[in-house]
């Protein structure tokens, strides 16, 4: 019983979510190494996390982060610029300027925290922005906070994109902004031709590489590197939760863009600094992937196999998805949930996708894959989606 005053109306809002089988449910997940996790007490093959390259238990990763909580304590204690820069964080800083061939980076709490920052610092009121409609929450919400005119073009529609810039000429600055690897699509955006139309329409581009740090690109620097754009881009986001095993956002980049960032994102600025232990791991894990340069490769592999089990076995994944996120789209939420719940007790954990994370009608599972499968887990799980949906008595999608 809350002591709090009582507000009528939530019980209402979650009954409305409940009946749409768009309540969200909290479980306990405990992460295990070698791709395992116990959800619930129940022990399964995690195919749902971002853990990419498997090096959320790379013993290397584990021991820098012990290490340097050992020697600086378990949390920063102040903001970056009180008293939270630890000379953990100064190594990350100058581990990400190098691995992205930058000349200065900082480092947020989050990603969620670095795009939200990074745009509100410098795009401002007589600017428009121009964003794809799948892009991630924390960039819509960033576009929003900078008060800047806001113009969505459907996914990918780049001839729409082109209409809305052609009539821009008015605003201070234009900026297209988008996921280089779209988070519940699995696709990548088109850069190319999005920086050629930055150029035309005298636009910025700043993109978040959220989902393709670690996978994409020569190197493992994403989607830009992959398509070779890096110059033809003005703000690159980061984020260290996902290949890299750790937690955090950044931006890499010049002098004066690193120092703006310092002296005016509200989110690194106003919040505690990354604890020393998150720093110490996650430069270890840039280490490794400079080192280990095969991983990625591995990686696309594994895709490739998971993929091509699944055409054989006649089940499609979303249109141009691409590399470890490997979206189906089932409809319905209630078809989403209970697909998953099925393949759970079959010893998978697969992320069922609902509205608002994707337009109704959309639901879907989303398969996430990682070097910590082997290609036998892969082949096994294909198996389970194929008799899932048949025993479900439905077309495959
Ligand atoms: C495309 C994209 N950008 C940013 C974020 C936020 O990153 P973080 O989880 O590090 O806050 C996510 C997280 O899921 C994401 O998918």
């Amino acid at each position: 019983m809350s002591n709090q005053a009582h507000l009528p109306w939530l019980a209402d809002q979650l009954a409305e979510w409940e009946q749409g089988q768009l309540r969200r449910r909290r479980r306990v997940f405990s992460p295990l190494p070698d791709g395992w996790c116990l959800v619930d007490g129940q022990r399964v093959r995690n195919f749902a996390g971002n853990d990419y390259l498997a090096l959320a238990h790379h013993p290397q990763v584990m021991a820098a982060a012990q290490a340097a909580t050992t020697e600086s304590g378990t949390g920063a204690q102040g903001s970056a610029l009180v008293c939270g820069r630890t000379p953990w964080h100064q190594r990350l800083e100058e581990t990400l300027a190098h691995f992205e061939a930058g000349e200065a980076a900082i480092l947020f709490p989050t990603g969620m925290a670095a795009n939200i920052g990074t745009l509100a610092a410098l795009i401002g009121p007589d600017d428009v922005i121009f964003c794809d409609r799948f892009n991630h929450a924390s960039l819509v919400d960033g576009c929003r906070l900078s008060g800047a005119a806001f113009r969505v073009y459907r996914h990918q529609e780049l001839d729409r994109l082109r209409d809305q810039l052609s009539k821009s000429a008015n605003y201070r600055r234009r900026w297209i902004v988008t996921d280089t690897v779209f988070s519940m699509d699995g696709d990548l955006a088109p850069l190319t031709k999005l920086c050629d139309l930055a150029e035309q329409y005298d636009a910025h581009l700043m993109v978040d590489e959220a989902h393709a740090t670690g996978v994409w690109g020569a190197t493992g620097r994403g989607g830009c590197e992959h398509l070779g754009v890096e110059d033809r881009v003005a703000v690159k986001v980061g984020t260290l939760s996902k290949a890299l095993g750790s937690l955090g956002g950044f931006v890499a980049g010049s002098v004066e863009l690193i120092e703006v960032l310092w002296n005016s994102a509200r989110t690194q600025m106003f919040s505690t600094a990354l604890p020393p232990g998150v720093c110490a791991a996650a430069a270890q894990s840039v280490t490794i992937l400079q080192t280990e340069p095969e991983r990625l490769p591995q990686l696309h592999r594994l895709c490739t196999l998971f993929r091509s089990a699944l055409a054989e076995r006649g089940i499609v994944p979303l249109e141009n998805s691409c590399g470890p996120i490997v979206p189906i789209v089932v409809g319905t939420p209630d078809r989403a949930v209970d697909l998953a719940a099925r393949l759970e007790k079959r010893g998978y954990l697969v992320g069922a996708i609902r509205p608002p994370t994707v337009p109704t009608g959309t639901s879907r599972l989303r398969i996430s894959l990682s070097l910590a499968h082997s290609a036998e887990d892969l082949l096994h799980l294909a198996d389970a989606i194929a008799e899932e949906f048949s025993v479900r008595c439905c077309d495959p999608p």
